[in-house]
């Protein structure tokens, strides 16, 4: 019997996990529950199913197996806990909140249900970063070097707003510090700077935002950040990141391990030393972390490979980094968020 999916949240991230839930053929796609009705109209006109605008009335009407939830950073928390409630699997897409409290209440309803629960970091699944993974096993690591620079502030209204959108360490960074503690493992100890070093709310007359934003009326994240991070193992890390307007995305690392250098480019890695080579993350790359959840459950399983205490272990290092700041740059203890 086909996989019954329901979406929470149809809007920008969510029309990836549709066309590639739609690919299927083992899947059953039946309904769509965003605030804005109109957005889970349109999925609904496109994919079938029906459309609601309360979550709660398409977990009690259509009784998915699985929901995929796809909703802005703050909209976390009786999602997933009404989900658990009713022994519904669910995806989530990333970060999976803004505050440790809430993740952790989260959490304690995913396993006191014993769902499956799967965290949308992406990269985890990428042909050449499982191939990085490999390598580095047993060799001594050294620095864990990483940037996100994007080319300007995303679309979606949440954005510029600490409290909606969680600033771009919580939001968009938590990608790489989640796949640094992948290729290097656990961060014991996190610190921190941020800056805003342009003038975002002065927004030029007739202004037309492009696919990034230049300009917002109101702005209250910074926007750039520094990190240093002190990674168990021993080795160091640091973390650069910018919303500064400029051409181009850059995402990605440079690891130094004992004989090896590597290089990370979004999904694709080279590298060189005593071992040298490449590989380029297959076009599909980003459809298997929501493929790795229905695989799993239709095997009759609830261990996916992002599980959701992934996604809390790495929110810590984001909110590490935050509280940081907030302590004028000392080093804020990981495990002290988490305990
Ligand atoms: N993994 C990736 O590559 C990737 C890429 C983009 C976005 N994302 C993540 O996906 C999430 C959503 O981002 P987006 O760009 O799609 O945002 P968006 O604002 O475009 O879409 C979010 C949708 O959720 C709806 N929503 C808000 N609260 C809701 C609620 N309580 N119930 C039902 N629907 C609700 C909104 O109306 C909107 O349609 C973010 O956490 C973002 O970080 C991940």
């Amino acid at each position: 019997m086909a996989l019954k999916v329901g979406f929470v949240g149809t809007g920008g991230i969510a029309t990836r996990h549709l066309n590639n839930t739609a690919a299927r053929d083992d899947t059953a796609m039946v309904g769509y529950a965003d605030v804005v009705l109109e957005r889970a109209q349109a999925a609904a006109e496109q994919y079938g199913g029906n459309a609601y605008a309360d979550f709660r009335e398409l977990y009690d009407t259509e009784q998915p197996d699985v929901v995929v939830i796809s909703t802005p950073p703050f909209a976390h928390g009786e999602i997933e806990e009404e989900a658990a409630a009713r022994g519904i699997h669910f995806f989530v897409e990333k970060p999976v909140a803004v505050s440790m409290d809430l993740a952790k209440r989260v959490l304690t309803a995913v396993e006191e249900a014993g769902i499956a629960a799967q965290v949308g970091y992406m990269y985890r699944f990428s042909e050449a970063l499982l191939k990085v993974r490999e390598l580095l096993k047993g060799r001594a690591l050294a620095m864990v070097q990483a940037h996100f620079y994007m080319p300007g502030l995303p679309p979606p209204a949440w954005w510029p707003y600490m409290a909606k959108g969680g600033g771009q360490l919580v939001e968009q960074a938590t990608h790489l510090l989640d796949l640094g503690r992948f290729l290097a493992g656990e961060v014991a100890t996190v610190a921190g700077r941020t800056a805003t070093v342009r003038n975002w709310t002065d927004v030029p007359e007739g202004y037309e935002p492009e696919v990034m934003r230049e300009f917002s009326e109101e702005f209250e994240i910074p926007d750039v950040t520094a990190l240093i991070l002190e990674y168990e193992s021993g080795a160091l890390g640091t973390l650069s990141c910018s919303i500064v307007p400029q051409g181009t995305w850059d995402v990605g690392f440079k690891v130094v391990a004992d004989g090896l250098l590597v290089t990370i480019e979004g999904p694709n890695a080279r590298w060189s030393g005593d071992e040298e080579g490449e590989v380029q993350a297959a076009e599909n790359w980003n459809e298997y972390v929501l493929y790795d959840l229905y695989d799993t459950i239709i095997a009759g399983s609830t261990e996916t490979t992002v599980p959701y205490i992934e996604g809390v272990k790495s929110l810590a290092i984001s909110l590490a980094g935050y509280e940081s700041v907030n302590r004028g740059g000392a080093p804020v203890a990981v495990a002290d968020l988490l305990a």
